[in-house]
């Protein structure tokens, strides 16, 4: 497949007269697609009912002619000022019963009927409007769902929502009581609209009250993306897409996935490090101006999985980004590095963010590709060289992984509600299994918690699930590779409550979790053969075989042949200990990676990235800091 590049255009931020010089230059840079519109209702609609399309005609235009294809973005994530005296109560509500209010973005709540419909509206208004047009070639629907962690939302709408949704659910309040042990404490309810948001209790709301909400909260956001697709699938033929985000597990992202054609996020490597990611003091300087060499692959595997195959980035770090605590320059060479990176794990597209540096408003300390003053800024020559490069090299496909790793965001949601360890949350979990199947050389799939065929894989990784789906565990049951569950997998009813038998409950692995401990980040858990747990550990009883023990002489992995369970979470080091050994087992080759070099195999090429800040040798080459490397596959 051709990769391509693009970019993120404001034209209503710059004078008209820049627009077609703006578009030359973009297309001299070698870039294809353009994304525009996604904060421009302000411009569209200046007032209700007032539809001023003039100025985005003329964008439109202005872009295709010069040979750009557009993505148009729904508007949705910031309605005008007009909006609220229409729908004063359309504000999301915080956890401690404030409006969140206009004057920055995402001012909406996901449970807002009459919001919901504003947003059908304009949808349906710009799909008669642009849904056939030449130039348009792709749609971005609303931009990064829960950015400034908007997908909560207790509000008067959520509530009556949350009823209404606890009421298909559960069908009665006695089930709804019994499935939640309300008995415990009083809880018991005796009519839906006694219910109520699980926020301002006196100490913790009951956990299965809040996963509900959660899943409530999720499917909202399900709903409002639905809402406008449904529209847009009757005026367009073209891809609808979503940017999402990094580390954000607060949606079902598989869910609102499985309603769009291709899944795109929105990456920030610098960003992420600094303000999103654990790590000592020396790994982030090491990685200071590169990012986590993991997190943007492992976002990429996630993303292409979430849309059926197709990912996109929508937005690329070009330079210093505005927002996290500390903001510095990319190496050189990292616009390009990431980019490159990006089309290895599978995306079509990738997008910089953005053209041009604005010299106004909240980001005007975030670089694009041009200067504020139109200069070019370092990465505008990156990102010519990648154009070149696509132009050169051959065709990128995707292979299938050997090992996948499943990710599960309502188990995430379960944990957020009863993490039992002040530190034990689901994606950092799932990134310490990604991050040793990466340093062990391995290319990774993500799958869904339904995943129902393993059989293309040799190592399936199932940390903190907190309960299997049928599917899953049908597959796990007659699974012949190596599959290595836990710690915390299917610990938990899908109602978060212990079940008995103790879980993990599949046939064949007779293993259980009798108890379980947390421990503070300080202490550790010894391992018999070396290596330690943090954070966690579970006492395991049962007849499978202990395939590793603790100091103590307690399971630390048991199970059979196929099906492995771990009974607590291993520092990098044992979880490196831990893949080789089970690779050995499988017949997947390793590799083990110095720090900061990673490798993707596609179809036809491996790639080597160095996301180190000085040159590593590669079985005789050496790649510089920043470097990339690619080889085709024998
Ligand atoms: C993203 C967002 C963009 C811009 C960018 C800055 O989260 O989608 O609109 O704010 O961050 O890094």
């Amino acid at each position: 497949m051709k990769r391509t590049l693009g970019v993120c255009y404001y034209p209503e931020h710059w004078p008209e007269e820049q627009w077609a010089t703006d578009a030359a230059q973009m297309a001299a840079t070698g870039l294809t697609w353009v994304r525009i519109g996604e904060f421009g209702w302000s411009r569209m609609e200046p007032t209700p009912g007032t539809l001023t399309w003039d100025w985005l005609d003329r964008a439109i235009d202005v872009l295709g002619d010069a040979g750009l294809q557009v993505v148009l973005g729904t508007p949705t994530a910031t309605p005008p000022r007009w909006m609220l005296d229409k729908h004063p109560d359309m504000l999301a509500v915080d956890a401690m019963g404030q409006p969140r209010k206009f004057g920055s973005r995402r001012h909406y709540d996901f449970s807002h009927a009459g919001y919901r419909e504003e947003c059908r509206r304009i949808a349906r208004l710009m799909g008669e409007r642009y849904g056939k047009h030449p130039h348009v070639a792709a749609w971005q629907i609303d931009n990064e769902y829960d950015c400034h962690d908007t997908t909560l939302s207790y509000s008067e709408a959520a509530r009556k929502g949350f009823q209404d949704w606890l009421a298909q659910r559960y069908q009665s309040t006695e089930a709804l009581n019994r499935s939640w042990g309300n008995v415990f404490w009083s809880m018991e309810y005796d009519s839906f609209d006694q219910i109520d948001l699980p926020n301002l209790t006196v100490t913790e709301p009951n956990h299965p009250h809040q996963l509900a909400f959660r899943r409530y909260s999720s499917d909202q956001v399900v709903a409002f993306n639905r809402a406008q697709v449904d529209i847009l699938r009757r005026y367009t033929d073209t891809p609808l897409i979503h940017n999402y985000m990094g580390r954000t597990l607060t949606f079902d992202h598989w869910k609102v996935g499985a309603d769009l054609d291709v899944a795109s996020w929105d990456s920030y490597p610098i960003g992420f490090l600094s303000d999103r990611l654990e790590g000592s003091a020396a790994f982030k300087q090491a990685f200071l101006r590169q990012g986590h060499p993991d997190m943007q692959a492992f976002h990429h595997d996630l993303y292409r999985a979430v849309g059926k195959g197709r990912l996109w980035v929508m937005e690329q770090q070009p330079g210093p980004v505005n927002w996290a605590p500390y903001n510095p320059a990319p190496l050189p060479g990292m616009a390009r590095l990431w980019a490159w990176e990006a089309f290895a794990h599978g995306a079509e597209t990738v997008c910089y963010f953005r053209w041009r540096q604005a010299p106004f408003a909240q980001e005007q300390m975030h670089a694009g590709l041009l200067r504020p003053d139109s200069a070019p800024a370092p990465a505008l020559a990156e990102a010519r060289q990648v154009a070149d490069e696509i132009a050169s090299l051959p065709q990128v496909g995707t292979a299938t992984a050997q090992a996948a790793l499943i990710f599960d965001y309502e188990s995430a949601w379960g944990w957020d509600a009863q993490p039992q360890g002040a530190d034990f949350e689901m994606f950092r979990l799932a990134f310490a299994a990604y991050g040793a199947l990466r340093r062990a050389g391995l290319s990774v799939d993500i799958l869904p918690p339904d995943a129902a065929d393993l059989r293309q894989y040799k190592l399936v990784l199932s940390p903190g699930l907190m309960s299997l789906t049928p599917q899953l565990r049908t597959a796990l049951e007659g699974y012949d590779g190596l599959a290595l569950l836990g710690p915390r997998t299917d610990t938990k009813t899908p109602e978060l409550s212990i079940p008995t038998p103790l879980g993990p409950n599949l046939a064949g692995l007779d293993v259980s979790v009798a108890l379980t401990e947390s421990m503070p980040p300080d202490d550790s858990i010894s391992l018999e053969e070396g290596g330690r747990f943090l954070h966690w550990f579970e006492h395991l009883e049962g007849q499978a075989t202990v395939f590793a023990k603790t100091a103590t002489g307690q399971p630390a992995i048991m199970g059979t042949r196929h099906l492995r369970y771990l009974a607590g979470w291993p520092d990098p080091g044992t979880f490196d200990h831990i893949i080789a050994a089970l690779c050995d087992e499988s017949g997947v080759t390793t590799t083990p990676m110095p720090e900061g070099l990673r490798i993707r195999d596609t179809d036809t090429h491996r790639f080597v990235f160095n996301y180190a800040s000085h040159a590593q040798d590669w079985n005789g080459t050496t790649i510089p800091a920043a470097g990339i490397h690619w080889e085709p596959l024998t």
